[in-house]
C-alpha cells in the first residue's frame, strides 16, 4: 500500500509516522510532505529515512491512500486534489467533519460507516474520540439522554507552536507570568466565542458527539478549556442514562469495550503516549436527578485524540474494502 502524509512535520503528523512502524497496513511506500519550511529535511520512518517534500499536485500521483494532518484551509486546497488523484483521504482537520455524505469516524463506535465506497473519511476533534468510545457502549446498554461535560485540554492540543510557546514560557519562569499564557494558568475558552457564548471548540464537541453517536437531537452542555499540560487531555462527564444501572455494570460494559476503569482520575502524566482510553472515579449522582452518573476520563490527544484514530480509521478501511 502506498502512503502519503501531508503535514508529517507537525505534531500529529510526527505521532502517525510513529505509529506507521507497528500498524497492520502492508504499507510499501511512504511519502511525507509539509511545507517549503520543512522542505529536504528528513524523517526517520520504520521504511528508512524519508526525505520531506513540499506538498504539491505531484505528490499523489500513484497513492492509494493519504493522511491530512494540517489545518482546515490546508486540507480544502489538498483534499480535492487527493480525490483527483484518486487516493482516499483521511482528514484529521475540521474541514469536512460535519459534510452530510462524510463520515466521521471512531471505529469502534461507527465502522460500519465504511466499506461504502467512500473517499474522504473525517477523524473527529480530540476531545470527541475518547468521548464516544466510551459513551458509547454505555448508549448501547443503558440508553443515553443527556451530557454535560467540561474539558481540560493540553497545549499539544494546539499544535506544534502553541507546545513552543509553553517551553518558552517555562524557560522563562518565573519572569514572564501573563494574562493569556499558558503557564500557571487555565484558559477558559478554546477558539473564539460566538454571538451565543459559545467558543468554536465547544460547537465541534457538541456537533461531531450528535453525529458520531447518530443522536442529532441529543442535549449536549459542554465548557472547554485550555489547561498547562502538555500532552494528555482530561474530560469531566456527566451522562444521563435511559434506564437505572449500577456502577458495577457501568464498570463491566466499558472495560468489556477496551477503557480502561480505575477508581482513581487518570492523570495525563502517567497516559502520554498511551493508546488507551481511561475513566476513573465513576460515580452516581445522588444530590442530582435520577439515573445521572459522573466520570472523569482521560486519553492521550496525540493517539487515541488523532493520529491513532486516523491509523485505525485505514486499517478498518483497508479491511473493508
Ligand atoms: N494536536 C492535536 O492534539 C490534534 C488532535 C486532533 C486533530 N488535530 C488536527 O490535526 C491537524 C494538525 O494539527 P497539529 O497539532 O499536528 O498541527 P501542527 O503541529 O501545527 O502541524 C501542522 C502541520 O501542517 C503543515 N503545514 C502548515 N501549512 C501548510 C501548508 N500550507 N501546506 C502543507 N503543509 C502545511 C506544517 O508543516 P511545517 O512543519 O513545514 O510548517 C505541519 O507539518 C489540525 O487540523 C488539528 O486541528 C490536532
Amino acid at each position: 500500500m502506498r502512503i502519503g502524509i501531508v503535514g508529517a512535520t507537525g505534531i500529529v503528523g510526527r505521532e502517525l509516522v510513529t505509529l506507521l512502524a507497528t500498524s497492520k497496513l502492508e504499507i510499501t511506500e511512504l511519502r511525507l510532505s509539509a511545507t517549503s519550511r520543512s522542505k529536504g529535511k528528513s524523517m526517520a520512518t520504520h521504511l528508512g529515512e524519508r526525505r520531506i517534500t513540499e506538498v504539491n499536485p505531484g505528490f499523489f500521483s500513484g497513492l492509494d491512500m493519504c493522511f491530512f494532518c494540517v489545518s482546515p484551509a490546508v486540507s480544502e486546497k489538498w483534499v480535492p486534489v487527493a480525490l483527483a488523484n484518486d487516493v482516499v483521504s483521511i482528514d484529521n482537520s475540521s474541514r469536512y467533519r460535519l459534510e452530510k455524505d462524510v463520515p466521521l469516524v471512531v471505529p469502534e463506535v461507527n465502522g460500519d460507516l465504511l466499506g461504502k465506497g467512500e473517499r474522504i473519511i473525517a477523524n473527529p476533534n480530540c476531545i470527541v474520540t475518547p468521548l464516544v468510545a466510551a459513551i458509547y457502549p454505555i448508549k448501547k446498554h443503558f440508553g443515553l439522554e443527556e451530557l454535560i461535560l467540561s474539558t481540560y485540554q493540553s497545549v499539544s492540543g494546539a499544535g506544534q507552536e502553541a507546545l513552543n510557546q509553553l517551553e518558552d514560557e517555562l524557560a522563562s519562569y518565573p519572569s514572564d507570568l501573563r494574562e493569556g499564557k499558558f503557564l500557571l494558568n487555565v484558559l477558559g475558552a478554546i477558539g473564539s466565542i460566538d454571538e451565543s457564548g459559545h467558543s468554536q471548540e465547544e460547537i465541534k464537541i457538541v456537533r461531531e458527539t450528535r453525529k458520531i453517536l447518530n443522536m442529532p437531537e441529543i442535549p449536549v452542555a459542554v465548557t472547554a478549556a485550555r489547561v498547562a499540560v502538555k500532552r494528555g487531555h482530561c474530560q469531566a462527564v456527566t451522562f444521563i442514562t435511559g434506564k437505572d444501572a449500577d456502577l458495577r455494570e457501568i464498570s463491566e460494559v466499558l472495560q468489556a469495550e477496551g477503557i480502561v476503569v480505575t477508581a482513581a482520575p487518570p492523570q495525563p502524566l502517567a497516559l502520554g503516549g498511551s493508546d488507551k482510553v481511561y475513566v476513573g472515579r465513576l460515580r452516581e449522582n445522588r444530590e442530582h436527578r435520577p439515573r445521572s452518573y459522573s466520570l472523569w476520563l482521560g486519553a492521550d490527544n496525540l493517539r487515541k485524540g488523532a493520529a491513532l484514530n486516523a491509523l485505525e480509521i485505514a486499517e478498518e478501511w483497508w479491511f473493508r474494502h
